[in-house]
């Protein structure tokens, strides 16, 4: 029988060091794709995969987020006051449900794995997703709903294959056999150097995971950059529960770097039907003038 998920952690307490001074005293996931944070993003991709249930594990600086996902009863009255019918749909449709939010803090960054720990009481004995903001995926069906449509139970995460030297920024997949959609894992690797990486599959952030990864992460070892890793509290469970990657169809962007931001904002803007013109007209004219 298909395991139904109805709760999602978002782990927004990291520094955003890639994007200071911007992240100095604005959170990295409230940076803007367009008109929207990328959190929006995350959140909005979460609710179309039926996700009820939001955590967020945040830490100081963050409270934007908070305020973001809330009712804004100053905003909403001058935009009552002023008829902007269309401008208060906007603000009103990205208010969670009361209940239905929960924000925990994540004391220091002491690495995603700690950040998915911290929310361990909230998420209590069912599958969980995990969404990080950060990776922004373009797709015709959102990446966590065709995950959780070949989800059938242990855990998984969304892969794909990256160039062979970038195999050191990433969770590296020491693949066994595979399908259209799904590569089983007979290990994890966390940032391997090249010469050493198992595959190139490398694991973004998508997330459907067991509660039993909890108790793995309990021991709090860590792993590359002296941080808590998710990736190796993974590997310590494959044997006892299967892992595997999925190959989604989509395009993803990292928008914790500079270049998969912008890279983001152009691909996004080229997607939407009030953007995609005023758009192309400027990479054609930038392209023109590179020309030249
Ligand atoms: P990153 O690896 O991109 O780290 O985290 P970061 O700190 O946000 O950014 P840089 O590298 O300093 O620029 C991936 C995701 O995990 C969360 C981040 O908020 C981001 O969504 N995270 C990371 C935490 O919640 N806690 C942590 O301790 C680390």
């Amino acid at each position: 029988m298909k395991q139904t998920i109805k709760k999602a952690i978002f782990p927004v307490a990291g520094l955003g060091t890639r994007f200071l001074p911007a992240t100095k005293s604005m959170p990295k996931e409230m940076l803007t794709v367009i008109d929207r944070p990328l959190i929006q993003y995350a959140v909005e991709e979460a609710k179309s995969a039926g996700i009820e249930e939001f955590i967020f594990v945040t830490g100081r600086g963050k409270t934007a987020i908070e305020d973001f996902f809330d009712y804004s009863f100053e905003l909403n009255h001058t935009l009552e006051l002023r008829g902007k019918i269309e401008d208060l749909k906007k603000v009103n449709d990205v208010v969670l449900d009361a209940g239905k939010v929960i924000y925990t803090r994540q004391q220091e960054p002491l690495g995603l794995g700690h950040a998915i720990w911290c929310a361990r009481h909230l998420v209590g004995n069912e599958p969980f997703a995990v969404l990080l903001a950060d990776d922004m995926i373009l797709s015709k069906q959102p990446c966590l709903q065709q995950m959780m449509d070949h989800y059938d139970g242990g855990n998984m995460a969304a892969v794909m294959q990256v160039p062979n030297d970038k195999t050191n920024q990433y969770g590296i997949l020491d693949c066994g056999a595979e399908d259209d959609y799904k590569i089983v894992a007979k290990g994890l690797v966390e940032k391997p150097d090249p010469a050493k990486a198992p595959s190139n599959h490398a694991i973004i952030g998508r997330y459907i995971l067991t509660p039993e990864i909890f108790d793995v992460l309990e021991q709090r070892n860590s792993g590359a950059g002296g941080e808590i890793q998710l990736t190796d509290a993974l590997q310590k469970l494959i044997g006892e529960i299967p892992f595997h990657g999925f190959k989604f169809d989509g395009k993803r962007f990292d928008c914790g770097s500079r270049r998969g931001f912008l890279e983001a904002s152009i691909n996004f803007a080229l997607d939407r039907e009030d953007l995609r013109e005023s758009i192309k007209s400027i990479i054609l004219e930038l392209s023109q003038k590179l020309k030249d």
